[in-house]
């Protein structure tokens, strides 16, 4: 049997033993360290519910919105959301009950200044008015004033991540973390990747997501990710189907409940999502693709949006709401 030379023998081992070393350090360098205090930028319905899901699972967290009024209505938002949490959870023990609503509002704080909130952050989440402009010129000054470490990240549901980084000087520390509504109960985040977001970057946020109590999914930067893109085209779908006369809006809706198994019928889940927000995202994706018919307008969507029906949250919009109770259970 053929054997080594000694001195050659010493020699490989020796090469393998700093492969080896070498190998350990640079991936223990390449490892990113874990997201603990985190700025969210916007304090509507996106942004208190991801403040309060971070604070609950142990992250520091500042809130940021344009005004005091706006971040006292929100903190008090979240502050009721979390008693209803803690009556559940500590159902016979308000001793419990309060000392976990004090420990997790403990881990909030507020600013009117998203400059100076970022100052020694780990991540930037961003929950803003869905206008490209608006979310490029914040992330463009957050850019010099947060550390280099720092990873920016929006919750954009339309837009590209990739338009929103290009306002900045961090490419590969930029992605995507679209929550859903109502953050506190839905356990899907989309992690979405730009071609520079780093392989250290993308971990990161996925990590983050995981500590929150979310289950990630990986996305690439194309319109409506994965969730929004199978959902809007099928609501839109379903608009044509009655704009055609194929069928009455709660044949539709029943036929999807009883049909398919979903919980809410394609119009009543654009009641509740918002017939503006809806004409929005697919306006948009129309003026990026003219010639796909998923993505085509629908009449009798623009004809609702410029009457002011605009869904659940005016009381009408393809049916008309008594009270918030009369949605189905499923969405509160
Ligand atoms: N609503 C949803 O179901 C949903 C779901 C997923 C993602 N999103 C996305 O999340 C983002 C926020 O949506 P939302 O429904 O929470 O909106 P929202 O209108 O409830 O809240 C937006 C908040 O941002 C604040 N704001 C606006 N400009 C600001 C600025 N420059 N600096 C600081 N604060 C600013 C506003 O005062 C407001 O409080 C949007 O990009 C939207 O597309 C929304």
């Amino acid at each position: 049997m053929h054997r080594t030379p000694r001195p050659w023998r010493r020699r490989l081992d020796m090469a393998f033993a700093t492969h080896c070393l070498v190998r350990c350090l640079s991936s223990s360098a390449a490892r990113h360290a874990a997201i603990k205090h985190i700025t969210v930028i916007g304090g509507g319905l996106m942004g208190a519910g991801i403040a309060q899901v971070a604070a609950t699972t142990g992250h520091t967290v500042v809130l940021v919105d344009t005004s005091e009024d706006i971040l006292k209505k929100s903190t008090q938002g979240i502050e009721g959301s979390l008693k209803r949490v803690a009556k559940k959870k500590f159902a016979d023990k308000p001793e419990a009950a309060a000392e976990f609503l004090q420990k997790v509002l403990k881990n909030i704080s507020t600013n009117t200044d998203a400059s100076s909130a970022v100052r020694s952050t780990d991540l930037v989440v961003e929950a803003i008015v869905e206008n490209l402009k608006v979310k490029q010129s914040l992330f463009s000054s957050l850019d010099k004033a947060a550390p280099e470490h720092t990873i920016f990240a929006s919750n954009t549901s339309s837009l590209p991540i990739t338009d929103i980084a290009s306002a900045t000087t961090r490419l590969d520390r930029f992605g995507g973390l679209h929550f859903f509504n109502p953050v506190p109960m839905m356990k899907l985040v989309e992690v979405v990747r730009t071609s520079q977001t780093s392989q250290m970057a993308f971990d990161a946020l996925t990590d983050f997501t995981k500590a929150l109590g979310k289950h990630p999914v990986s996305c690439m930067d194309t319109p409506g990710f994965l969730v929004n893109r199978l959902l809007v085209p099928y609501m839109m779908e379903a608009i044509r189907l009655h704009e055609r006369g194929h069928g009455s809006k709660e044949d539709i809706d029943m036929a999807m409940k009883l049909g398919a198994g979903y919980p809410m019928g394609p119009f009543e889940l654009l009641d509740y999502v918002g017939l503006d927000t809806s004409k929005f995202i697919i306006d948009g994706w129309h003026a990026m693709e003219p010639e796909n018919p998923l993505f085509a307008p629908s009449p009798m969507l623009n004809k609702l949006v410029a009457e002011g029906k605009l869904g659940k949250k005016t009381g009408e919009g393809f049916y008309k709401h008594k009270s918030f109770k009369e949605m189905p259970r499923q969405c509160r």
